[in-house]
């Protein structure tokens, strides 16, 4: 693999999947992590990330120099290039200067196989106080900016090169471009990482794992599991099991899709299980968003485990061969538990809702390298159908969390209602890829008066909070467009008769969340 260096940046995510988008593997390690046993992972180059701003804070991650004399290529960014360049012996200086944001670049001319092919003035994205004001010998200078004499370097012969900048981002425009330089013309690496390879490996790998004994998995309904459960499926067929847990806090149509898309669409066995009743009791009176949140999570619990003793008891034989359970967990989830090595732990805010921590299960995890666009490439590929591959994600609790107030079987057929429209019409607009996704939520606590016909209403609000992000940590609200916004509003208004206000959330995360609970 190519080797991220994390020097503790939020960008050494990026960088890894920059790479893989260049089709070559690539994996996330510690910047603390001995060089021995770094290179003990056989590195076919190493990636060394942004960090903080200077090498002289105290306590800034140091670079073992051994690392970049041990004879594997090296690309240092940002952070990283300072460390190299003062690991081999340049000098890195408090110039007073500092970059932030777009920055012109100058190129030298020099350094074809690696800057070559760009531009001679090219903007790039810098974020750094200190400058590399000096670089190491033998080392040819590529690129300055106003405030950098030495913002690219490379050395062809020893396979070491870097920028001041950070390539991974997309303001800066030869970024890929610039790794993809480095990667197979200064490192001579091969573009072979490929979906196709994936499947082709984590295939192979469930067989070893698992071998005649039964599999059993939790449907969410999804990208995650059904793309874990698709591969698993293509790796043993029939021994896999699914089951889908209704809680009654699904959106209109979703369980009957669910049962289609799967077991007919796809081949796969799934077992619903109904149980509406238990979670609709448990939730019962509950108003705060934390014990509604945690009723729902320790029902998950409990349904988990009848169904499945369930299961066994269905599948036959005294449960003992039926030890393995998929998990969809990616890549991203195994770097910010810290893991990536050592045994696998379930996370507690899963999206089937948490799972028992001492279950007695393998777990089978084919996505846990990979990233969430690899996993929808992998979908596709293995003919998960369109609409599961691109669903905009929906929280484990449901609309439990989307009915203010509390959650009855009457508020949950108004917000089902009002949903449906609103999801049918952003649908219909062709804005679902646009819009990361759209809450729509009951106040059910909240009546206003409205006016319909010639009488007096008095009804409930609902609230749209389409949303635009990356990777739901931070977002923005949609700039829906204005008919769309009142054709749903009309429609809701109209079709669902306990609404008569439909409101607009226009609150950016943070401070608001996605959710409302
Ligand atoms: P917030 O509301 O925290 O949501 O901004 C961020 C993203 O996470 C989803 N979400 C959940 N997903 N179980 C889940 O599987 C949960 O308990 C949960 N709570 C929020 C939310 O829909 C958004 O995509």
């Amino acid at each position: 693999p190519v080797l991220v260096v994390d020097f503790g940046a939020q960008y050494a995510q990026l960088i890894a999947r920059r790479v893989r988008d260049a089709n070559v593997y690539s994996e996330i390690v510690p910047h603390n992590m001995p060089v021995e046993k770094i290179l003990a992972k056989n590195p076919a180059a190493l990636v060394l990330s942004g960090g903080p701003s200077s090498v002289y804070d105290d306590g800034a991650p140091s670079l073992d120099p051994a690392l970049v004399e041990a004879g594997v290529p090296v690309f240092g960014i940002c952070y990283g290039f300072q460390a190299m360049a003062q690991a081999l012996g340049g000098t890195v200086s408090h110039t007073g200067l500092r970059e932030y944001g777009a920055t012109d670049a100058t190129l030298t001319g020099g350094g074809v196989s690696f800057l070559g092919g760009t531009p001679v003035m090219q903007n790039v994205w810098m974020s750094h106080g200190d400058s590399v004001t000096e670089a190491p010998a033998g080392f040819e200078v590529l690129a300055t900016t106003e405030a950098t004499p030495v913002a690219a370097f490379v050395h062809e012969e020893r396979k070491l090169g870097g920028v001041q900048w950070h390539p991974e981002v997309r303001h800066s425009n030869f970024g890929q471009q610039a790794l993809e330089n480095f990667l197979f013309n200064v490192a001579g690496l091969e573009p072979t990482w490929t979906t196709g390879n994936v499947i082709e490996e984590q295939v192979e790998r469930i067989r070893e794992q698992v071998g005649d004994a039964q599999v059993i998995c939790a449907l969410s309904g999804g990208v995650d599991s059904s793309v874990a459960a698709a591969l698993v499926h293509e790796a043993v067929g029939d021994q896999l099991t699914c089951f889908f847990i209704d809680h009654g806090l699904l959106r209109q149509g979703e369980r009957e899709q669910v049962e289609q898309d799967y077991a007919e669409t796809m081949g796969i066995r799934v077992v619903t299980i109904d149980e509406s009743d238990r979670f609709l009791g448990a939730l019962e009176g509950l108003t705060d968003p934390e014990l509604k949140r945690k009723a729902i999570g320790r029902e998950f619990i409990r349904s988990f485990e009848d169904a499945q003793r369930t299961l066994i008891a269905e599948l036959g034989g005294s449960g003992e061969d039926i030890k393995f359970l998929v998990q969809g967990t990616l890549y991203p989830d195994v770097v910010e538990s810290g893991g990536g090595e050592g045994a696998a732990n379930i996370k507690s805010h899963h999206n089937v809702g948490g799972l028992p921590e001492d279950l007695k299960f393998d777990l089978v995890e084919p996505l846990r390298t990979l990233f969430k666009d690899e996993v929808r490439a992998i979908g596709r590929q293995l003919g998960v159908p369109e609409k599961i591959v691109a669903r905009q994600p929906f929280p484990g609790p449901g609309l439990g969390i989307r009915v203010i107030g509390e959650v009855t079987r009457e508020n949950l057929e108004v917000l089902r209602a009002a949903d449906a429209i609103a999801r049918a019409e952003l649908t219909r607009a062709g804005l679902d890829e646009e819009v990361w996704q759209m809450p729509v939520v009951l106040l059910s606590q909240v009546r206003s008066v409205g006016v319909q016909g010639d009488g007096r209403t008095y009804g409930h609000p609902i609230v749209l909070r389409p949303v635009s992000s990356e990777d739901a940590m931070t977002a923005d609200w949609s700039r829906l467009p204005y008919d769309l916004l009142a054709r749903i509003s009309n429609r809701i208004t109209n079709e669902v008769q306990e609404v008569n206000r439909v409101v607009l959330d226009v609150t950016s995360k943070p401070p608001g969340t996605i959710e409302w609970e």
